[in-house]
C-alpha cells in the first residue's frame, strides 16, 4: 500500500502561499453562498475553558461539498498570553481528503484566522454599507483591526482611518503600518466616540468579554453607518446595538448556543444571517439612512473555505513540509 502523507504548513508557509485579501474575500462570498443554500455542514463549535476566565479552545469542523473541503480547526484564545507576551490567538487547522476522509494537511490557523475574519466583515459590507463609505473608524488596532482595514479597503473607496486602542501606542503603530501599506490618512484619537461618530464604517476588535464594556454609547453612530462587531457585543451599550434598522449575523445557532453559556445577554432580534443576504433571500440595506450592523462569530466554514486553496497553491509551489502519516 502507497505511504501517506500529510503537508505540514507552518505559520510562514501558510502566509507565503500568497493568497490576496480579493480572493479570500471571493472564498467567502462562495462559501456563504453555500450556506445560505442550506448546503455547508456546520454543527455549533463545541470548547474547552482551560483556566476559565474568557480562556477557551474552540472545536471547528466544517465540510462543504462545492468546495471540495472538509476538516477541522483547532484554535485557542486566552486573552492572558498578552502579559505573557505571547499572541491570543493560535491553533492548528487539519485539512482532510472528503472523499477517503484521510488527513491531507496540517497548519497553522493564525493568518487564516486573521484574514477570513476581514473577509466576513467585507461580505456583510458588500450587502450592509453605502458603496460610497469613505471613513472607517477601528477600535481595537491589533490583528483584526488591521485585517479588516485591509479588507474594508478592496470594497470601498476608504480615505481616512480613525484608530482608538486602550493602548495609544498600539493606534500609533497601526497608523505607521497601514498608512505605509495603503494610500490612506491614519488619525490615531485619544477618545472612543472619535471612531465612532463621523464614520460610515466602524469595525470593533478589542477582546471578547462575557460581560460587555458597553463603551459605544447610543448616539454615537450615525444614520447610514455600518458597523462589525468582530469582538461579539463587547464593545457597545444594548441602547447603541438597538439603534441598527438591521442587526445581521453569520450564523443564528452559533449565537443560540453561545446565548445559553452566557454570552449575548441583551441583543437585538437577528434580521438576517449574512447566507440569507448573499442569495438574495433577504434584501441588505435599503435606504441610505438606515443603520446597519453585522456581529460575525467567526465560522468553521470560513477556515474551510480558505484551508483547501492555500493547500493547493502550497502543493503547487512546494512550500511546506511533508510528514508520514
Ligand atoms: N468574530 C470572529 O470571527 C473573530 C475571529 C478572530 C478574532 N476575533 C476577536 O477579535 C478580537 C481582536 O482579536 P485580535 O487577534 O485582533 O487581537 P489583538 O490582541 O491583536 O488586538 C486587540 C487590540 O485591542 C486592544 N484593546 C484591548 N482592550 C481594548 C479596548 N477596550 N478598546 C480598544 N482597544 C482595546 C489591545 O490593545 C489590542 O491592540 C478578539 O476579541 C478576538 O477574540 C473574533
Amino acid at each position: 500500500m502507497e505511504k501517506q502523507q500529510i503537508l505540514y504548513l507552518s505559520q510562514a508557509d501558510v502566509a507565503s502561499v500568497g493568497l490576496t485579501m480579493a480572493e479570500i474575500i471571493d472564498l467567502l462570498e462562495a462559501a456563504f453562498r453555500e450556506k445560505g443554500e442550506g448546503r455547508v455542514e456546520m454543527p455549533p463549535k463545541p470548547g474547552i475553558h482551560p483556566g476559565g476566565g474568557d480562556n477557551f479552545i474552540h472545536a471547528m469542523p466544517a465540510y462543504i461539498p462545492a468546495m471540495n473541503s472538509a476538516g477541522m480547526k483547532w484554535v485557542s484564545g486566552f486573552p492572558g498570553n498578552y502579559n505573557r507576551g505571547l499572541p491570543y490567538i493560535t491553533g492548528l487547522l487539519i485539512l482532510n481528503d472528503p472523499e477517503t476522509g484521510l488527513p491531507i494537511a496540517v497548519m497553522d490557523c493564525v493568518w487564516i484566522t486573521a484574514v477570513r475574519t476581514a473577509a466576513a466583515t467585507a461580505v456583510a459590507a458588500r450587502r450592509l454599507a453605502r458603496p460610497e463609505s469613505a471613513v472607517l473608524g477601528v477600535l481595537g488596532c491589533g490583528v483584526q483591526g488591521t485585517t479588516n482595514t485591509e479588507a474594508l479597503n478592496v470594497l470601498f473607496p476608504l480615505e481616512r482611518v480613525m484608530a482608538y486602542d486602550v493602548k495609544p501606542e498600539a493606534a500609533s503603530s497601526f497608523a505607521a503600518q497601514i498608512s505605509s501599506q495603503f494610500d490612506l490618512e491614519v488619525v490615531p484619537v485619544d477618545m472612543p466616540q472619535q471612531a465612532v461618530t463621523g464614520c460610515d464604517l466602524v469595525v470593533t476588535a478589542g477582546p471578547i468579554l462575557k460581560v460587555p464594556h458597553r463603551t459605544i454609547q447610543a448616539g454615537w453612530l450615525d444614520a447610514g453607518a455600518f458597523a462589525s462587531l468582530v469582538d461579539f457585543d463587547s464593545y457597545w451599550h444594548p441602547d447603541a446595538m438597538k439603534e441598527a434598522d438591521k442587526f445581521c449575523t453569520d450564523d443564528v445557532p452559533q449565537l443560540e448556543h453561545y446565548e445559553e453559556v452566557g454570552y449575548f445577554q441583551d441583543i437585538p432580534p437577528i434580521y438576517a444571517e449574512l447566507g440569507e443576504l448573499v442569495t438574495g433571500k433577504k434584501p441588505g440595506r435599503e435606504t441610505p439612512e438606515e443603520r446597519t450592523m453585522t456581529c460575525n462569530l467567526g465560522l468553521a466554514m470560513d477556515d474551510m473555505a480558505v484551508a483547501p486553496v492555500v493547500y493547493r497553491r502550497a502543493v503547487e509551489k512546494e512550500i511546506g513540509t511533508w510528514l508520514p502519516l
